[in-house]
């Protein structure tokens, strides 16, 4: 706990005190040169099982899945062995039960987590971690054109480790792994793929990306600072602005399902082994790892021009990105990566979104039978929506490496094709929420002032 003693740090519009359990730049640097060894050997040896088997055996070619390659090699090989025995143990702190509880917290409030992920996670967290978007405009995918459906994919993996307490166990003699646990193996390998691709070209031109400031592409300290976003900015950086405070239980069953998946995604998790170590190491990276360059500028700005783009019913226009990135993020923040200023009405449209998602959380808090209707109904309907819908990714990916680094090639500002001017459905309905909560508080007020006169 902190004690009045502490010294109080602000950055942008946080401000926390530290203590003895954060972390000082010295002890996060040295882990820009730590990476995901064991996941990168492993990755080498199937891609030379590959290699061979598609040189050799023309009738049965190899898979193009790299967890069945896995799968099908992981007996005949010391290095893919220990890996395979790696991501299937499961350490002795894993409670299922907790993990199942913490993956309902995704549900339960999943309009204000799904927003605080983009405008907080994305748009700050994301575009102003240096090291992470360096090596994200190298891999194409945050060019307007193909950013959408990357979000989806990153949406895809987060479905399906929440799908059900199944889904995230590795499996045994008697049962395949879940849906989530082999995504989650083949997200890490995906990482190594990337990692392996950047430093085969900065080796052969040093120019390409500067491993020296930015550290090993998908290093230990980034995938630290990754699994903090997912797993605490939701509980002290997003919901909270957004009128919803996470209970103690809720914080600790989510961090717990995430420690468990950086355990699976080749990540040290003693970093987050309690809710105050995992909070000291969020606001730590926070300080220290956060910082506006024009690759940030360039990563926003792409990401307002492609949602802005998006096709009716899910269009949402560029003065409520920047309204709620505002109200998320702060002025300072968001003027320093070049967003807009909006006008009042998109922040009364985004107060309308915030009463939404508080009036929700306190209704099923209230009433645990509508929570567990609401959480398993979001449940089937987003996983239908994202992963198997012709909207979405019409059956889901199996998170191969698609926009190959290549030299010379990064991804600059882009513009989409913004849908001209006004609001969207969605905006028009959390505008409602606001005049109804401007409504109620009319009424409320008005009954006070008769009974007091
Ligand atoms: C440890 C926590 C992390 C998690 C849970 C995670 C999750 C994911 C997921 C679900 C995907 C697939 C969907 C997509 O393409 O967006 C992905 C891809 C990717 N991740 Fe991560 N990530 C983590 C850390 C990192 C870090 C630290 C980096 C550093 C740059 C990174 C870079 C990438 C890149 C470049 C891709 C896309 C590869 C492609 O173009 O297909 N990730 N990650």
């Amino acid at each position: 706990m902190p004690t009045s003693n502490e010294p109080k740090m602000q950055k942008w519009s946080y401000s926390f005190s530290w203590t003895n359990q954060h972390l000082t730049p010295e002890t996060l640097r040295p882990l820009r040169y730590e990476y995901d060894e064991l996941g990168a050997q492993a990755l080498d040896r199937l891609l030379a099982i590959k290699t061979h088997e598609a040189a050799h055996n023309d009738k049965n070619p190899p898979s193009s899945d790299i967890y069945t390659l896995l799968e099908q090699h992981h007996t005949k090989d010391k290095i893919l062995s220990e890996f395979w025995d790696q991501v299937h143990r499961v350490p002795e702190w894993v409670d299922w039960q907790q993990i199942e509880r913490g993956q309902r917290f995704f549900y339960r409030y999943a309009l204000a987590n799904i927003i605080g992920f983009a405008l907080q996670g994305f748009v700050c967290e994301n575009s102003a971690s240096t090291g992470v978007v360096e090596v994200l405009v190298r891999t194409g995918g945050f060019s307007t054109r193909v950013l959408w459906g990357r979000l989806l994919e990153t949406f895809q993996w987060l479905l399906q480790v929440t799908r059900s307490i199944d889904a995230v166990k590795p499996g045994d003699a008697t049962r395949k792994s879940g849906e989530g646990f082999q995504s989650t193996v083949r997200v890490r390998l995906l990482h190594s793929s990337v990692r392996r691709r950047v430093m085969q070209l900065a080796r052969r031109r040093p120019e390409y990306y500067d491993v020296s400031q930015f550290g090993i592409p998908v290093n230990t300290m980034d995938s630290i600072h990754s699994i903090t976003t997912f797993a605490c900015n939701p509980m002290f950086l997003q919901l909270p602005k957004m009128g919803i405070q996470p209970r103690r239980d809720e914080i600790e069953d989510y961090l717990a399902l995430f420690r468990y998946l950086a355990h699976v995604i080749g990540t040290p998790t003693e970093y987050f082994s309690t809710v105050e170590k995992a909070r000291a190491v969020m606001e730590s990276c926070y300080v220290h790892e956060l910082n506006m360059t024009e690759t940030s500028k360039t990563v926003a700005y792409n990401f307002v021009r492609c949602v802005e783009s998006l096709p009716p019913p899910l269009a949402i226009s560029r003065g409520f990105i920047e309204a709620g990135s505002r109200w998320l993020n702060g002025h300072q923040l968001c003027d320093e990566l070049g967003l807009g200023r909006p006008g009042w009405v998109s922040y009364v449209v985004f107060a309308g979104q915030c009463v939404l998602v508080t009036v929700l959380a306190w209704a099923q808090r209230l009433v645990p039978s509508f929570d567990n209707l609401m959480v398993e109904f979001v449940r089937s309907r987003l996983y239908w929506a994202v992963i198997e819908s012709n909207g979405g990714l019409k059956g889901g990916t199996n998170f191969e490496m698609k926009y190959k680094p290549r030299l010379g090639s990064k991804t600059g500002r882009e513009d989409g094709n913004a849908i001209a001017g006004g609001f969207g459905f969605i905006e028009i309905f959390f505008m409602c929420w606001a005049l109804l909560a401007i409504s109620a508080v009319l009424v409320v007020g008005y009954i006070f002032w008769r009974i007091v006169t």
